[in-house]
């Protein structure tokens, strides 16, 4: 839950007052076009960015804390550009993104749980995460915020440069995670036909502002959204 949220990289305000919510055990898309605010959104969320307003998980409010807090609430971030650690292996790379944890029978079952949803990954688990495909890296980066258990992941722009396959493998098994595992995600992407529908809310960014807002049938039928972002 997200209300009045201001945010800066510094100088001048890029959000300015957002509100939005994403409603437990559900896909929430943030649609707008480049350099509407979509990434800076998450990146205050997380606490990557200089923030004020209210943020809250679950009645715990997160405005005040560091990444490192936010995340150790729950709050898993998949950036964009997907921030694998390239020398690294799949496995490594899944373990460290349980370096929070200290359950070790839980990391190995976790492992084994994101190596179910990805059966790629076990193949390539040993290999330099760097050398891996675009969708591959993408499944990694999502497997690796798997490893936080977390309540909310936060998805930035996951099919950018994905072929269309992998992309509807991709969503099909982001689909899966989110009906089996309850996982609610807040989903950025700039393919706002594919957000619509895969999400069941959506909220329409336009330089850090919400200008629009409602349920992904109502949003698709907005003639702004078909003129601007659906193209018809
Ligand atoms: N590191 C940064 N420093 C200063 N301004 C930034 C930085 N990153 C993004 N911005 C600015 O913030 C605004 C929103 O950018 P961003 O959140 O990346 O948009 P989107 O993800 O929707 O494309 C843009 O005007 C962009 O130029
Ligand atoms: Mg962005």
């Amino acid at each position: 839950m997200v209300k009045n949220l201001v945010a800066t990289y510094g100088h001048g305000y890029v959000l300015h007052g957002i509100s939005l919510e994403v409603r437990e055990g559900e896909i929430t898309a943030l649609l707008g076009a480049n350099g509407a605010g979509k990434t800076s959104t998450l990146r205050a969320i997380s606490g990557m960015l200089s923030r004020s307003g209210e943020i809250t998980l679950a009645g715990q409010s997160l405005v005040s804390m560091a990444p490192e807090e936010v995340a150790r609430c729950g709050v898993a971030h998949v950036p964009d550009g997907r921030g694998t650690f390239v020398r690294q292996s799949v496995e490594e790379n899944l373990r460290l993104g349980a370096a929070l944890r200290r359950d070790k029978a839980g990391i190995l079952q976790d492992i084994d749980r994101v190596y179910g949803y990805f059966p790629v990954l076990e193949k390539r688990r040993k290999q330099q995460a760097g050398t891996l495909s675009g969708g591959e890296q993408q499944m990694l980066a999502v497997g690796r915020a798997l490893m936080l258990r977390p309540r909310l992941m936060l998805l930035d722009e996951p099919s950018f440069g994905l072929a269309p396959l992998v992309v509807s493998e991709l969503f099909g098994i982001l689909r899966k995670l989110n009906a089996q595992e309850k996982l609610s995600i807040l989903l950025v992407e700039q393919n706002a036909s594919l957000a619509l529908a895969t999400a069941s809310t959506a909220y329409l960014l336009e330089t850090g502002r919400v200008v629009l807002f409602g349920p992904c049938e109502e949003v698709r039928q907005n003639e702004t959204v078909r003129r601007s972002y659906l193209g018809h």
